[in-house]
């Protein structure tokens, strides 16, 4: 099975060498792609004798860029929380709301209330939507269970799913989001419960490849988040944590420490940690949406890029700080919030983005060798796509070589 696109106005092949904004675009191109591998791309006019035979598809001076990575969701959770938007909205902060029985706890109470057939159909629908805007693999966290049975039950929605839909799903557990009620005395049973029940059942089964943790105030200390991550290394899963959001707690240089993939969130990391960072190759992701929603401050991303870590953008989807899966909406907020060109975000939510989930080697590039996953934009260029925000501006993707979505 082989596909010939040509008439591409600009095509972006996102090389994990260079800089942030290296994303080796090519003007006036065609792109060859044979068993859902890349074989050829370059310019139109240079495309070898062999392939000019084959059917091609004009392009018609569209954009073509690696499909899209969101590197860091919650998608797999009951119910929603709009009524706690109202209240942030009248003054109440995230953390007040949380502290009362809200937030992460009340998406808990939901999520256990529903059953893994309902969690399944909800996070099904929307991946029939997110595929449409172009985002060919997508990284789900469990973590709204908290008990052996619902975090298993948050997985195994994942594990089905990727079965029935195109979009590449990367699990990851997050059983340490927050401390359940039932184990707020108690917290280190909690944490032996993770450590010793839930990662050995985890790896061993392999229902996901990465262990996340939040370190916060109101959710994990650093050293509970060390105890829980150095265990899941010792299982073989990938590392990640959610540091550093609403303060600083030090987890971003811990979990870098250990190894980790990658680092989220990192609004409040102190800059004498970049160095750390940066020596260990994680990843920074970060999350604009969030911000946006708990009116937060944003990332400082200029100085990560300027110390030559690898930034990421992903929509952290979930029903609290982020109830948005809009990736291209996040990529726009990125350029407008945190000083990033529309080039440093592409390659945010392409290479940099599969290197937040180790696969840095196989997608998120469109240099021949690399897995065929693309996006056809209606937009003449980078820059003019993240500028004019559209209801949707993905008019085609191709999955692993397969046509998924084609207006
Ligand atoms: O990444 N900060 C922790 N977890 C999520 C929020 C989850 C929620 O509010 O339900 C985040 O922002
Ligand atoms: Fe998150």
């Amino acid at each position: 099975m082989s596909n010939v696109i040509r008439g591409i106005g600009q095509l972006a092949t996102c090389p994990i060498t260079g800089g942030q904004d290296h994303i080796g675009i090519i003007e006036g191109a065609a792109l060859v792609q044979q068993q859902g591998r890349v074989v050829w791309v370059g310019k139109d006019n240079d495309l070898p004798a062999e392939f000019q035979s084959l059917d091609a598809l004009d392009a018609q001076g569209a954009l073509v860029v690696p499909g899209l990575i969101d590197c860091h969701t919650h998608l797999c959770f009951g119910g929603w929380r709009g009524d706690e938007f109202e209240m942030r909205i009248q003054g109440q902060s995230y953390q007040a709301i949380a502290a009362a029985g809200g937030g992460i706890r009340s998406t808990v109470a939901a999520t256990r209330n529903t059953s893994q057939d309902d969690l399944t159909a909800k996070a099904s629908a929307a991946l029939a939507q997110i595929i449409q805007l172009g985002v060919t693999t997508l990284e789900c966290k469990s973590g709204y269970g908290l008990s052996v049975e619902h975090e298993l039950k948050q997985l195994c929605v994942y594990q089905s799913l990727q079965q029935s839909q195109p979009i590449e799903l990367v699990p990851t557990f997050l059983g340490a989001h927050i401390v359940p009620p039932e184990y707020s005395e108690q917290r280190d049973v909690y944490v032996r419960l993770i450590c010793d029940t839930m990662l050995p059942q985890i790896a061993e089964e392999k229902l996901a490849e990465f262990c996340d943790v939040y370190i916060d105030t109101g959710a994990f200390s650093l050293d509970e988040g060390k105890q829980i991550l150095s265990r899941a290394k010792a299982l073989g899963l990938g590392l990640k944590a959610h540091a550093e959001q609403l303060s600083y707690t030090g987890a971003a240089a811990m979990a870098a420490s250990l190894g980790a993939a990658s680092l989220e969130h990192l609004e409040y990391l102190d800059h004498s940690d970049l160095q750390t960072i940066q020596q260990a190759g994680s990843v920074a992701v970060s999350l604009p949406f969030a911000s946006l929603y708990l009116r937060e401050r944003y990332l400082d991303c200029r100085s990560l890029i300027e110390q030559g870590i690898p930034v990421a953008v992903a929509t952290d989807f979930n029903p609290g700080s982020a109830p948005s899966y809009q990736l291209p909406m996040a990529m726009t907020l990125a350029c407008l919030n945190q000083q990033m060109t529309p080039a440093e975000v592409l390659k945010a939510c392409t290479i940099h983005a599969a290197k937040a989930l180790q696969r840095e080697q196989r997608i998120g590039s469109l240099l021949p060798g690399f897995q065929a996953d693309l996006a056809i934009i209606n937009a003449p260029t980078v820059n003019h796509w993240m500028y004019h925000l559209q209801s949707n501006a993905c008019v085609g993707v191709m999955k692993n070589g397969n046509w998924v979505h084609q207006v």
